[in-house]
């Protein structure tokens, strides 16, 4: 009887404590992710931003007004034209603010063709800045929303191509007209609550 016992009593302790071993773990790891770096979470979005940025200018804009299928036109909703690559990306940001999540993206410039596009804040127009002398290295910081905090983070972006300051150069609305190629335009600035 105290064999059968004892065999019966170490394997419930046994997952008693494995149970309280992997709630302990469980509470450690998500401990973990709840405190993944906001840094980190802006670089995987604006990686995905960059990607689709860069795809539809290259594979389908570039290629389309190539092989004279069809062009890319500010005003593409009225005529027969794709939209620009600029107007894509702001396309999606408002999109993705329609969502209601938190999450904002946009283009900026502090010579922007639209002054919509222009820094909203003292905060944008600092990171404009900082990404205009150091592009490869992200702005960003916590900004409050009222008593909300928010993370946000300004990424350059880079006349990668002769297209970029031909039509910014030449825009009849464009305050600055000496773009070269691969200069810092402007900058992507992504925007998520972080609580
Ligand atoms: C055919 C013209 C054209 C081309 C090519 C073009 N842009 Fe633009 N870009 C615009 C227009 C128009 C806007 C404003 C869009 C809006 O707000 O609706 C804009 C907006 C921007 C902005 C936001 C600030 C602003 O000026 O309003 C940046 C930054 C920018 N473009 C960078 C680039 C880069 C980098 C490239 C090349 C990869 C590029 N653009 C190619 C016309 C162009």
């Amino acid at each position: 009887m105290r064999a059968e016992k004892l065999i019966l009593v170490i394997p419930i302790t046994a997952i008693m404590s494995l149970g309280l071993i992997n709630s302990a773990l469980a509470q450690d790891s998500k401990h973990s992710f709840a405190g993944i770096k906001p840094e980190l979470v802006a670089d995987f979005i604006f990686s995905v931003i960059e990607a689709d940025r860069t795809l539809y200018a290259r594979q389908v804009v570039e290629r389309m007004q190539e092989t004279g299928t069809v062009i890319a036109s500010e005003s593409w909703m009225h005529r027969n034209a794709l939209p620009l690559p600029a107007q894509m990306l702001l396309m999606g940001g408002e999109r993705v603010e329609d969502k209601g999540i938190g999450l904002t993206y946009r283009l900026a410039s502090l010579w922007p063709i639209y002054e919509k596009n222009g820094p909203a804040t003292d905060f944008e127009r600092k990171g404009l800045e900082a990404v205009r002398k150091h592009p490869e290295t992200p702005f960003s910081g916590i900004v409050y929303q009222g008593q909300r905090p928010y993370f946000k983070a300004i990424y350059s972006d880079k006349a990668v191509s002769k297209a970029c300051i031909a039509c910014h150069n030449s825009h009849v609305l464009s305050p600055k007209r000496d773009n070269q190629l691969h200069d810092v335009m402007g900058g992507v600035i992504i925007s998520f609550p972080l609580e």
